[in-house]
């Protein structure tokens, strides 16, 4: 099988520089001779390169370099994908999963996601208190969030109304694991459109693995061979082995737990896309970063199909 790995160092859905350090970080440390090892054949497409000035709408900000650098993503991974190809991609901030969700659901109407993140990335630019466009990816790419016609009115996203952009992920083929620091609209989003979720809170009670047989029976159960995309959030991992990120919040997975959910969605045998995002290698100390960096390669290998034994 072929991993077309597609580095998209964005920055501007978020506040701090640094975060565009992320790919090639993980490419340096090894993450494709890694992935060899592990049987992948291996394909590199160039880093994204993004514009650094451009329009923004109200509540979005930098509207038009990261919508216009979404965009860019969304081919690259709905072309790749297209040719059975799987599209790993590494951010850079999570807005680039604007990208990567239109691409993939280009390709696969029914896709499911497993969204792992300490946020729930839920936003509007009419909602979102911070502007900031790494917490809409969900919110842009879900049925029921946003019109057409106020897709169009916002510089650089106006693609996404257009073929072959059009579809929307479903909200019954989303889950959540890891939340812990949910805006009040995006919780009363989740329980406007029923989104299932396994927040810190729920993991504490039923255990990481009875959340993931949760998570894959809530995605498989009407479709046993439904196609998955795992987006990945850095930041869902407890700041203890991953401080290297722009939102850290306390109280995440545990090293363990971090490395279960990957485990356990590989074994799953139904997962055709990826995104690893938010480490930023400037906002630590030189072993927070080499933990973080390390963690994030680790997280990777295992959703590849790194096993224990
Ligand atoms: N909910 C907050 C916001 O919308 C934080 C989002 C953090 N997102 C992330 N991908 N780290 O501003
Ligand atoms: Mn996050
Ligand atoms: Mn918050
Ligand atoms: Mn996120």
């Amino acid at each position: 099988r072929t991993a077309t790995i597609i580095p998209a160092p964005m920055t501007f859905g978020q506040p701090f520089t640094g975060v565009d350090l992320g790919p090639s970080s993980m490419i340096e440390e090894g993450l494709p001779s890694q992935l060899s090892q592990l049987g992948w054949r291996i394909e590199n497409t160039p880093e994204v390169d993004f514009a650094t000035e451009g329009r923004e709408a109200p509540g979005a900000r930098n509207s038009e370099i990261v919508g216009g650098g979404a965009f860019k993503i969304a081919e690259l991974v709905r072309t790749n994908a297209g040719e059975g190809k799987f599209p790993l991609t590494l951010g850079g901030d999570h807005s680039i999963s604007i990208g990567t969700l239109a691409g993939m659901l280009s390709n696969y109407p029914d896709l499911g996601v497993i969204w792992v993140d300490a946020h729930a990335d839920l936003n509007t630019p009419e909602i979102s208190g911070s502007g900031n466009m790494h917490g809409m990816p969900v919110g842009l790419c879900t049925e029921g969030m946003m019109k057409d016609e106020d897709l169009r009115n916002i510089p650089g996203l106006s693609w996404l109304a257009e073929k072959p952009y059009k579809n929307r992920l479903k909200p019954s083929n989303l889950v959540y694991v890891g939340l812990r620091d949910v805006d009040l609209p995006e919780r009363a989003t989740i329980k406007r459109l029923g989104i299932k979720y396994y927040s810190m809170y729920d993991i504490d009670r039923l255990g990481i693995g009875r959340v993931m047989e949760g998570a894959f029976q809530h995605l498989t159960e009407s479709n046993p061979s439904r196609p998955i995309h795992l987006s990945y959030d850095i930041d869902a991992i407890d700041p203890a082995s991953a401080p290297a990120t722009g939102t850290a919040v306390r109280g995440g997975l545990t090293y363990r737990e971090a490395h279960y959910v990957a485990e356990r969605t590989a074994n799953s045998g139904n997962l055709v896309g990826a995104d690893i995002v938010e480490l930023n290698p400037s906002l630590s100390d030189d072993k927070g970063v080499a933990e973080t960096t390390q963690m994030g390669l680790a997280v990777v290998r295992s959703f590849m199909g790194e096993s224990i034994i």
